[in-house]
């Protein structure tokens, strides 16, 4: 199938409008008693009416239907894998990539919650999932718990949402905001990748304190998309996400309806090739923070609900250093993810689409093979290429689901990766 490029509009967190019919956006007021073409107003709040002018997100939406217009919905049998939590475990674990189902499996059956700060009615934390999907979904799903960061690592999606169409493969990321209505249809034969749900505040681009007006991720590259309706009189399943369970219920039209909107509380995609990556240019090795491209802040100054971060390809030149990741036990917690290449602080055992998990001070850092190598390295100006890791760090534990904790996947022997360093210690 051939796939037309899509137009956006670009920026972030900015107050954006578009429509499909000329003059179907209101002028001077969001809900006239009679809305252009006859379509309804409806409001979708991202946040509380009465937060701070800076923290509030919310859109207007000009529709055929307003989402009033549905029955019942019923819980589904078919729930998300990995559920339930599993025991606790201090250890440090890591996973081989989830294979792609042989039968037919859309987005929302080929989930799976490998861990969760909390229930996913917390106003806080975060739950992670995995996707492995090979058809597209016909019906369209909302999560009520949280925006969704989907983070691609095989496969094209086309995410078509309320407001819009939004394209996005390996090496991007597209962020949902909370109750958002989408579909996701799969441009490829397969996809898999990564989900951070956020339960807490809204994503946003980090301060940059002494670094300035530019760098990290700019906001001129998050693309938004364009309005863009169906008008289908069919039958539809509308799917969502409430206190971790699916449920839905059946509708006599695309709700996928909006001919017209404005606002801030909006779907987004982000290149991640476009981030603008800093680094020493004398030595050591800065904290990963440094590549921070989204984070959500928690009630604590400085500590992240979640922070997502990622490790794109740079040149090292640090001198007189120890390259790679130091050794570390932090208070923070590092779920990691593999999109492309390999990750230079482990020689093997990482995989594209696998992952790995670090809570709070688990001692870890680069495996035997890498330190070796980074120890007796001739230390010349080195590309890092050929590479997209990130992490979802967040203040509290994530704990792994059962089925992330029994499933084939999981390595059991992943402590091996550190054992036999040779005690290199000499009193002279
Ligand atoms: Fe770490």
């Amino acid at each position: 199938m051939p796939v037309e490029s899509l137009a956006y509009q670009s920026g972030f967190n900015n107050q954006f409008s578009s429509e499909v019919l000329p003059g179907a956006l209101p002028s001077g007021r969001n809900s006239p008693q009679q809305a252009p073409y006859g379509l309804y107003a409806e409001q979708l709040s991202g946040t509380a009416f009465t937060v701070p002018r800076s923290e509030a997100r919310r859109t207007w939406l000009y529709r055929i239907k307003p989402s009033a217009n549905h029955p019942a919905f019923q819980r589904l049998e078919r729930q998300i894998r990995g559920r339930d939590t599993g025991p606790v475990t201090p250890n440090r674990l890591r996973w081989d990539p989830q294979p792609i189902p042989a039968e037919a499996t859309d987005f929302l059956d080929g989930l799976l919650t490998v861990a969760a700060t909390a229930d996913a009615e917390q106003a806080s934390g975060i739950s992670v999932h995995l996707y492995c999907a090979n058809a597209s979904m016909q019906r369209v799903f909302f999560n009520a718990d949280g925006e969704w960061l989907i983070v691609p690592q095989q496969g094209r999606l086309r995410l078509a949402t309320e407001l819009g169409l939004l394209d996005i493969e390996p090496q991007e990321i597209a962020v949902i905001p909370r109750g958002m209505k989408f579909r996701v249809e799969l441009l490829d034969s397969s996809a898999r990748g990564y989900i951070c749900e956020n339960h807490g505040a809204a994503l946003r681009l980090p301060d940059l304190g002494p670094i300035g007006s530019n760098g990290l991720a700019n906001p001129r590259d998050f693309l938004v998309p364009l309005a863009h309706y169906e008008e289908r009189d069919e039958p539809v399943q509308l799917v969502q996400k409430f206190l971790g369970e699916l449920w839905a219920c059946e509708l006599d039209h695309s709700p996928l309806d909006v001919v017209a909107w404005h606002g801030n509380h909006v779907p987004y995609k982000y290149d991640l090739r476009l981030f603008n990556t800093l680094g020493t240019v004398s030595y050591d090795h800065p904290d990963p923070s440094i590549f921070t491209v989204l984070t959500s802040p928690s009630d604590t100054q400085g500590m992240a609900n979640v922070d997502f971060v990622i490790f794109p390809p740079r040149w090292m030149v640090a001198e007189s250093t120890f390259r790679p990741p130091w050794f570390h036990r932090n208070l923070m917690n590092e779920f990691m993810g593999l999109i492309h290449g390999a990750y230079d602080a482990k020689a093997e055992g990482f995989a594209p689409g696998g992952a790995s998990l670090h809570n709070c001070m688990s001692a870890h850092g680069p495996d035997n093979a890498s330190t070796v190598q980074a120890i007796a390295a001739e230390l010349k100006p080195q590309k890092i290429d050929h590479t997209m890791a990130f992490m979802f760090e967040t203040g509290r534990v994530l704990r792994p689901s059962r089925y992330a904790l029994e499933c084939p996947q999981l390595q059991r022997d992943y402590d091996a990766c550190w054992s036999g360093m040779a005690k290199t210690f000499h009193r002279n």
